[in-house]
């Protein structure tokens, strides 16, 4: 079994792990790789102190993470961002119990939306915000028709 908890500054290198294991299915699809394969310790790091990283932990171990940060044009909106579930505990509701949690906390917060970007590509990903009660509203084409890497913009309000 496994919890669902902020995120610990000791906790910053395994969520990058975590975070680099999960995504890498995606690299060898886009010339450039997704942003959570660029992603720093520095920037995991800064994240964590802002209170902004959530971890699914089993015994010592860190499985899953997910990450917030606020959409800056749109009052009260937040952007969920790096969702990843470490391949080997995946369709366990790992990914579900992580988004679950940063719609408590930020629903209390005062939060009236949660906003994601996801790859029109990135087949599993779409199904699974689907099942968590996102939807679709905005179509990004990739500004580098070569680059390939269209996104889908989801949402939820409440
Ligand atoms: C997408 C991801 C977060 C799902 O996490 P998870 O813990 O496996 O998901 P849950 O067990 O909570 O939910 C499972 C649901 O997600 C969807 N899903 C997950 N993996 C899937 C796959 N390989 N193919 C199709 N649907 C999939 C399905 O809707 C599934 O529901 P079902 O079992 O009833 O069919 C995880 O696979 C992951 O980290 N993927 C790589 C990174 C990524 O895409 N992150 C999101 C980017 S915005």
């Amino acid at each position: 079994m496994w919890s669902v908890e902020p995120a610990a500054p000791a906790d910053a290198g395994e969520v990058l792990a975590v975070t680099q294991r999960a995504f890498r299915p995606y690299q060898a699809k886009y010339p450039v790789a997704p942003e959570p394969l660029q992603d720093t310790l520095e920037r995991v790091r800064e994240d964590i102190d802002r209170g902004r990283v959530w971890v699914a932990r089993s015994g010592s171990r860190v499985i899953g993470a997910v990450r917030v940060r606020p959409l800056g044009d749109r009052n009260g909106a937040w952007e969920i961002y790096g969702l990843a579930v470490d391949p080997e505990f995946s369709q366990l509701d790992v990914g579900t119990s992580l988004v679950r949690a940063v719609e408590d906390r930020l629903r209390r917060q005062g939060a009236r939306a949660l906003h994601l970007q996801t790859g029109l590509r990135d087949a599993p990903a779409i199904e699974f915000w689907y099942r968590v009660g996102y939807r679709p509203y905005r179509l990004e084409p990739d500004p580098d028709p070569a680059g390939g890497y269209d996104r889908v913009w989801f949402s939820k309000e409440w």
